[in-house]
């Protein structure tokens, strides 16, 4: 009876052990497959197959823990960073990046599989948008553990948006240089608690800019857009930021240095590039920690 019971625990922890243990190709299938499947979309279009994401292979033994741009935990070998930036290679120095001649679309759900990632790099792609737009966005919400979502130069526009509010564990949100315009969706983002790090530089937002909700904001950059300065009132609200860029936008007038008072933390403030006129008097608060500022 002893012995019987013996043999039971030892089979149940051989089985337990094996389920850890997959094999000898060290990566989880469901995240390999959703790699291949994203690899399909990189080199759609006629876009350069033979050297593209040349180590992902379709081989069951390939550990993709060992292919190029993944990064896996080692002890949980589950993929926790991918570096998905420029995957077509363009000379990012070349103008054809902001030609719009080669965008291409991705299936947003392949990436649901990867429930412990934590950075997602997808910058310099040209991606005009997601073919799944419902069920990819829903499914996103399985990222619970993503900290950092690049997204910048792309072609996405505001659509995207209302549904990046499920990832609720983002902490840096970059949307810098797509084609983003009208008002900034500021209550369809407020879920994101966590949000330290917020850049939509150089798209085409204008009008108000209300950002209740963000207060743990430390950084933040809205350079180049079209907003006024009547936006700045808001701002001030965000008393832990230590960066703020708002240069390159249509603010006109003397400088309303009083709006920015309560931002104790300031650090760097870059004004730039706007139709600012009059002397800056930095009287506030606000300036205790200054230690950089651009004016024209
Ligand atoms: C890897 O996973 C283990 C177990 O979940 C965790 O304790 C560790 O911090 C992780 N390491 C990294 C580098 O993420
Ligand atoms: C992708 O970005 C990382 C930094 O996040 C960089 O080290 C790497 O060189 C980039 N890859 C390409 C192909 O641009
Ligand atoms: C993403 O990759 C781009 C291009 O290589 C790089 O400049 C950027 O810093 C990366 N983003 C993050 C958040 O590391
Ligand atoms: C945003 O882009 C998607 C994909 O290209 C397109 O279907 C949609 O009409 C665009 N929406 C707006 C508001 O431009
Ligand atoms: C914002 O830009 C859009 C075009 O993108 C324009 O139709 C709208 O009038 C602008 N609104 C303001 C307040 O400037």
């Amino acid at each position: 009876m002893e012995l019987a019971n013996l043999a039971k625990c030892l089979l149940l922890g051989l089985i337990i052990l094996g389920t850890q243990i997959h094999g000898n190709k060290g990566c989880f299938e469901a995240e390999r497959l959703a790699l291949l499947n994203f690899k399909k979309f990189v080199v759609s279009d006629g876009a350069d197959a033979d050297h593209l994401l040349s180590s992902w292979v379709d081989d069951s033994m390939s550990d993709c823990c060992k292919w190029e741009r993944v990064t896996c935990n080692s002890t949980t070998s589950h993929m926790i960073e991918l570096f998905l930036n420029n995957t077509r290679q363009h000379d990012i120095d070349s103008e054809s990046l902001f030609d719009g001649e080669n965008i291409w679309f991705i299936k947003l759900s392949m990436f649901q599989q990867l429930k412990e990632l934590r950075n997602l790099n997808l910058s310099y792609n040209e991606i005009g948008g997601f073919i799944d737009y419902d069920e990819g966005f829903e499914r996103l919400s399985e990222l619970k553990k993503l900290e950092t979502l690049d997204l910048s130069y792309n072609w996405f526009n505001n659509s995207i948006l209302s549904s990046l509010g499920a990832l609720t564990s983002l902490k840096s949100l970059i949307l810098s240089w797509n084609n983003m315009r009208g008002s900034f969706p500021s209550k369809e983002l407020n879920s994101l608690k966590n949000l330290k790090i917020l850049d939509i530089s150089v798209n085409g937002f204008n009008g108000s800019l209300s950002l209740e909700g963000f207060e743990r904001l430390e950084d933040l950059d809205i350079s180049y857009n079209q907003f006024d300065k009547s936006i700045l009132s808001s701002l001030g609200a965000l008393t832990l930021l230590r960066t703020l860029k708002i240069g390159w936008n249509d603010m006109e007038g003397s400088f309303p240095v009083q709006e920015l008072n309560n931002l104790k933390n300031l650090e760097i403030l870059d004004i730039s590039y706007n139709g600012f006129n009059g002397s800056l008097s930095l009287e506030g608060n606000f300036i205790s920690h200054l230690i950089c500022y651009f004016y024209w």
